[in-house]
């Protein structure tokens, strides 16, 4: 044997140059640990979604509230109440941020490698009858560190090419390609349905607005077996989570963050003036962005449910239970899943012993414009979503709006009061907005209330 091999067939069966393969388990094996790790012997099973099953969530207003009492946003822990925005900013903010990351969503680790932005490939192209310059971008994170997993961060850009200065972005989280090149699965996008608002993109580009899109899988996979893999995985070297590690939601608004840093160096976009968008699961992520970093100007978070802009107190459709069994844990940080916990060393918990719920979430995007879109349960956006235990989640925000200047849903305080409004009913005079459309699990029909709402907001002419 030459001298090289038998110095390294030693450190390959020791794990290799650079430290052992990643944990490749199962999202039942990952969630199990999880239990392990946090002293759970048993989980209460979330309701179910189908309204025939016996288990079928409740969808009756008179047992929608088992816990009427939310924590007060501006109440520091010590009871002293929060009265100017000096308060906010300095004391309770950070409270909210540190029990939202130590309980709910996780911490980005300190440790997360540098991402450097490259363009691949850049088209001209046409959207509506606007020309457009479209930009694919990788973004490429450091993983010197543990070369064994690589992430490289998709996004393109499209900002409208006759712009006579930098133009404001809406980044969505999609995996929209290049205008006028053919997508990689050779699918044309679907046609809007006949009488539909135009794409939300070309709305965008009409108005004079540039949009990006972000690929979140390309960031962090949508499933727990994925955690020990992408951006998660790469800063752990392939190991499994630590309960207040970053779930996929956190990790996605990293994603995002990182996208804004490419933004803020491209001089066709004026950075001061990016949003951010998602629907569903990315309505969630699409809130969490624009929570945690306030670089983010504005943000339309669509149909986004329970891990979203809905009460987790709510019993109403999904639940704390759901968020916290094998196929959605991974949103979230391993600690969430005590909230569903029957059987555990530390008792049981249930949504009621949360140090923070949604509207605290919202809080943290004050006072910086907030819409929050739903559409209606006829067309498919489900009572599954709790459309009233978003809008009291929204009314239970108002305050910290206010507190710092901005205009609220000029509603009363009372959350356990207030009925969200009719269908189609527009509550967009303030930074913090409300709209539920007619159509289905989609923020499609809102964008063109969602425009000149952010508009006004950002002050464009
Ligand atoms: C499921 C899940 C929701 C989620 C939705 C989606 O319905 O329960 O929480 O928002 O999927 O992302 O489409």
């Amino acid at each position: 044997m030459r001298a090289a091999n038998r110095w390294l067939i030693p450190v390959i069966m020791a794990g290799g140059l650079f430290g052992q393969q990643p944990t490749n388990w199962t999202a039942g094996e990952d969630h199990q640990n999880m239990m392990d790790q946090l002293g759970i012997k048993a989980l209460r099973p979330g309701p179910s979604g189908n309204e025939s099953a016996p288990n079928h969530a409740n969808y009756d207003e008179a047992t929608a509230n088992p816990f009427p009492v939310l924590p007060d946003a501006l109440t520091l822990k010590n009871g002293k109440k929060v009265t100017t925005p000096a308060m906010w900013w300095n004391q309770r903010r950070p409270e909210i941020v540190e029990d939202f990351e130590r309980e709910v969503l996780g911490r980005v680790p300190k440790n997360v490698p540098k991402v450097t932005w490259t363009v691949t490939n850049t088209v001209t192209a046409m959207i509506g009858s606007r020309p457009v310059i479209g930009k694919q971008l990788v973004g490429h994170v450091d993983n010197s560190s543990y070369p064994l997993i690589s992430v490289e961060i998709q996004m393109t850009l499209v900002t409208p090419a006759d712009a006579t200065g930098p133009v404001p972005v809406m980044m969505m989280f999609g995996g929209g390609g290049l205008p006028g090149v053919a997508p990689a699965n050779g699918k044309a996008p679907p046609a809007p349905a006949p009488g539909a608002d135009p794409p939300a993109t070309q709305q965008l580009i009409a108005h004079g607005w540039g949009y990006a899109s972000i690929n979140p899988g390309s960031i962090q996979a949508d499933n727990g077996a994925g955690l020990t893999k992408a951006i998660v995985g790469l800063v752990n070297k392939g190991q499994p989570r630590k309960p207040d590690d970053w779930g996929s939601l956190r990790a996605w608004a990293w994603g995002a963050a990182r996208g804004l840093d490419y933004l803020e160096a491209d001089k066709a976009v004026d950075a001061k003036k990016v949003g951010i968008e998602g629907v569903s699961r990315y309505g969630k992520a699409a809130l969490v962005t624009m929570a945690f970093d306030t670089r983010f100007a504005v943000v339309l978070v669509g149909s986004s449910g329970e891990g979203g802009a809905k009460l987790h107190r709510r019993n109403w459709g999904e639940a704390v239970e759901n968020l916290t069994g094998s196929g959605e844990y991974h949103w979230m940080a391993g600690t969430f899943m005590k909230y569903g916990a029957a059987e555990a060393t530390f008792g049981s918990k249930n949504a009621g012993d949360l140090p923070v719920d949604a509207h605290e979430l919202i809080a943290l995007c004050a006072p910086r414009p907030t819409f929050i879109s739903y559409g209606v349960p006829e067309k498919g956006d489900a009572k599954w979503l709790d459309h009233q235990g978003s809008y009291m989640a929204a009314v239970a925000a108002g305050p910290v709006f206010r507190l710092l200047g901005a205009k609220d849903l000029g509603t009363s305080d009372d959350y356990n009061k207030e009925k969200m409004p009719a269908v189609n009913v527009s509550m967009l005079d303030g930074q913090l907005a409300w709209r539920q459309h007619d159509g289905g699990h989609t923020d499609g029909p809102n964008w063109k209330y969602f425009i000149p709402w952010a508009d006004k907001f950002l002050k464009r002419p």
